[in-house]
């Protein structure tokens, strides 16, 4: 298998001559341009992405098709999100935070939908306000405050409940959500998620219209999708039985998968897609249920593969051993506080030198950041051109999900800056944070 996979990276990078182009952009020119390191944004490939989960959404589940959802929370950028409306999808916001950039841009109300399991009263105000289609509810104190919030604002908010289906994801734990020991949403096992629906019924300014879940997230198999996706036609059926009314709306959630080493896939949109309709469609047949509108939210499966981050080699070192080898460790500018994926969940990531074709043997190496931590290392063993040195450049493909969104200023590092490459240019979209940035925190 090639490093240069293009599973993992995104359709429009290339290794031209020696050196990698990424949306028709010399690596070795934006590095030289934006400095590093760098997220490297290939605009064509987030739009192609985004577009595909909506054609495959629209292929599966026909006129039931629902929206297809951004999660911000992924990566999110004002121009991310008018890019997002330019393909006609909507927006999953989880803070007020994510919410001000969709409103900066007028991104239509009507598509965004607004998530959290501890929404403050100031973020449920400025979602109802702005009109936010739906506020996928998460707690019983939180029912209290939607309502009052919208008796207050003389609306009636749609509303979808957040059930916690008691579907383990072959996930990592920290990005798992839907077994039963989570803080997300309403227990279905417990009848939480039952009280909850009576609870809504009690409220005239709000208006269930469906049924949530997500069940994690970098999740390859549909069978926690479809097992999910069974329990909540059950509850569907039972709603039904006992209200004589259907409800119209199921959403999926998020969580599918992608490419982050050679050899790996990236979930097929129509491939996936298809599968669930055929469940859905089997499990409402089986209840005597209409086909409910389906929507679903994918973040790292439009941004992940769509990114690239540039960084600088700034030193090496050779050390021994036990055994009698060696490791070559690789410092770059970069590190934990723009991809903390490795440290937190064990992530693992390609990384190549972009700016010349290496020659020669490999080593064994460990790729690192700057930070004062051990733990700060981006890839734990890489076999990496044994020549590398200071000044090459490194491509880490896949990092566009989760990178900048939870990146930190730990060690006072600022945050890189993001550019857009499209057909030979490139563009800033996030400007480099500046030392000053940081110090105007200060009083
Ligand atoms: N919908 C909901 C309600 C979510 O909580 C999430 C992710 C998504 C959609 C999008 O999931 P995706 O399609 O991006 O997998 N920081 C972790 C991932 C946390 C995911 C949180 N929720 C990571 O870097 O892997």
């Amino acid at each position: 298998m090639s490093a240069f996979d293009p599973a993992v990276f995104s359709t429009t990078s290339r290794f031209e001559l020696d050196h990698l182009t990424i949306g028709g952009v010399s690596a070795s020119d934006l590095a030289e341009q934006f400095g590093t390191p760098l997220f490297v944004v290939d605009e064509a490939d987030f739009k192609s992405r985004a577009f595909s989960w909506k054609s495959a959404l629209e292929e599966s589940f026909g006129e039931k098709s629902g929206s297809v959802y951004y999660a911000a929370k992924s990566f999110l950028a004002k121009e991310i999100a008018r890019w997002v409306d330019g393909v006609g999808i909507g927006i999953d916001v989880c803070t007020g935070g994510e919410l001000a950039v969709a409103i900066a841009v007028n991104f239509p109300a009507s598509r965004i939908e607004m998530h959290g399991n501890n929404k403050s009263e100031a973020e449920i105000r400025s979602a109802i306000e702005y009109g936010v289609r739906t506020i996928v509810v998460d707690s019983f104190f939180e029912i209290e405050r939607v309502a009052r919030i919208a008796k207050e604002l003389v609306k009636v908010q749609k509303v979808l409940i957040r059930v916690t289906p008691g579907v383990e994801a072959h996930t990592h734990e920290f990005i798992s959500t839907a077994h039963e020991d989570v803080k997300f949403g309403f227990s279905l096992a417990s009848g939480a998620a039952w009280d909850a629906i009576s609870a809504i019924h009690g409220e005239s300014s709000l208006e269930l219209i469906g049924l949530h879940s997500h069940i994690g997230s970098q999740i390859f198999k549909s069978e926690g999708f479809a097992a999910a996706a069974q329990k909540l036609i059950t509850l569907l059926a039972r709603y039904r039985d006992t209200y004589g009314k259907e409800l119209p709306e199921l959403d999926l959630g998020g969580g599918y998968g992608i490419a982050y080493l050679p050899g790996e896939v990236t979930l097929n949109p129509l491939m996936i897609m298809n599968e669930l309709a055929q469940i859905v469609k089997d499990e409402c047949a089986q209840s005597g249920l209409s086909l409910p509108t389906i929507s679903i939210e994918p973040g790292r499966a439009i941004v992940g593969p769509s990114t690239t981050t540039l960084y600088t080699v700034g030193t090496t070192k050779d050390v021994e051993l036990d055994g009698g080898t060696s490791r070559k460790y690789v410092s770059v500018d970069g590190g934990m506080s723009d991809n903390i994926r490795p440290a937190l969940y064990g992530a693992e990531y390609l990384a190549i030198v972009a700016n010349r074709l290496p020659l020669g043997p490999t080593a064994n190496s460990r790729v690192v950041g700057k930070h004062c931590e051990s733990g700060d290392i981006i890839i734990r063993e890489i076999a990496l051109s044994a020549d590398v040195q200071p000044g090459d450049l490194l491509a880490v493909p896949a990092t566009g999900a989760y990178g900048y969104s939870m990146a930190s200023n730990y060690n006072h590092l600022p945050r890189p800056a993001v550019i857009a490459v499209i057909d030979g240019s490139a563009r800033l979209i996030v400007r480099r944070e500046q030392i000053a940035d940081l110090l105007a925190l200060e009083i």
